[in-house]
């Protein structure tokens, strides 16, 4: 599904948080968000999602004006919110079911995608007994396996570590090579940002404006090795440029 954010305004009170954003992501394409915390990131998908309403501007999805409305993306909150009362597994079948899947093919799904994320034996466990890692997990393949074609993943891999994140990178890029999603993806690495996308839009601190967009270079299916390719340094060189000129620290690993 195609997404357009035109001209987006967003403030708190006397905070101007969005000022005059505009980005698109095209059907099938993987776009990436990176910019300083604080700079209205998780701000611009409560707006796409429709959870909040922006103060000037308009969000497009498929050319039809969304703006204010829910349900059109499937969103992996930046703070897994699972449901404390359902099971691991109800969790995720749940979201299948209100996207229309059976009550069977919902379990199974499940139960086989729990297992490939390592965690079969929690299936039937409820999510306080997680940790955050796990959590986090399951959030993603409940956006993961939602139908919806349209992704917004607010920093999915964050608190997993460096081994289970690879692992999650490939699966993203198994599925979004399989059934060509849209994806937006807020990410503080840049180099997760570099393996995965085809576009990246760089944003500055609060108010936030698109201050570069790279059009990624490299072939697909991405070669693991891609950080021997000098162009990936050169890239990478270049964001981390924008985003030490707002003086915040940048999460700089895989
Ligand atoms: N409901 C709210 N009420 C008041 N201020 C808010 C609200 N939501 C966000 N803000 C403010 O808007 C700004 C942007 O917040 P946002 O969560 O969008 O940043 P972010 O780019 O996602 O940051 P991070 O990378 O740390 O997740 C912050 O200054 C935040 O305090
Ligand atoms: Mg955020």
């Amino acid at each position: 599904m195609k997404l357009e954010v035109n001209g987006v305004d967003i403030s708190f009170g006397t905070k101007e948080v969005l000022r005059d954003l505009t980005l698109r992501v095209e059907d099938g394409e993987f776009v990436s968000l990176i910019g300083p915390s604080g700079s209205g990131k998780t701000t611009l998908f409560g707006v796409i999602g429709g959870l909040k309403q922006p103060d000037a501007g308009e969000i497009r999805i498929e050319g039809r004006i969304t703006t204010g409305e829910r349900g059109h993306v499937a969103y992996m909150p930046q703070q897994a919110a699972l449901l404390p009362w359902r099971s691991v597994s109800g969790n995720i079948e749940m979201a299948l079911k209100i996207a229309g899947i059976d009550k069977g093919t919902a379990k199974a799904m499940t139960l086989e995608w729990l297992s490939r994320v390592g965690l079969a034996e929690y299936a039937r466990a409820y999510p306080h007994v997680l940790s955050g890692g796990m959590q986090q997990r399951v959030s993603f393949l409940r956006a993961l396996l939602s139908p919806r074609t349209l992704m917004l993943l607010d920093e999915p891999f964050g608190a997993l570590d460096a081994l289970t994140r690879l692992h999650m990178q490939k699966w993203l890029l198994s599925i979004w090579e399989t059934h060509r999603k849209s994806v937006l993806l807020v990410t503080h690495s840049i180099e997760e940002a570099l393996y995965l996308s085809d576009r990246i839009i760089v944003l500055s601190a609060s108010p936030a404006t698109a201050v570069d967009e790279i059009v990624v270079p490299f072939e697909r299916p991405r070669r693991e090795d891609l950080w021997t390719d000098p162009r990936f340094n050169e890239l990478k060189a270049r964001i981390y440029g924008h985003l030490q000129g707002d003086g915040k620290a940048v999460d700089d690993h895989v």
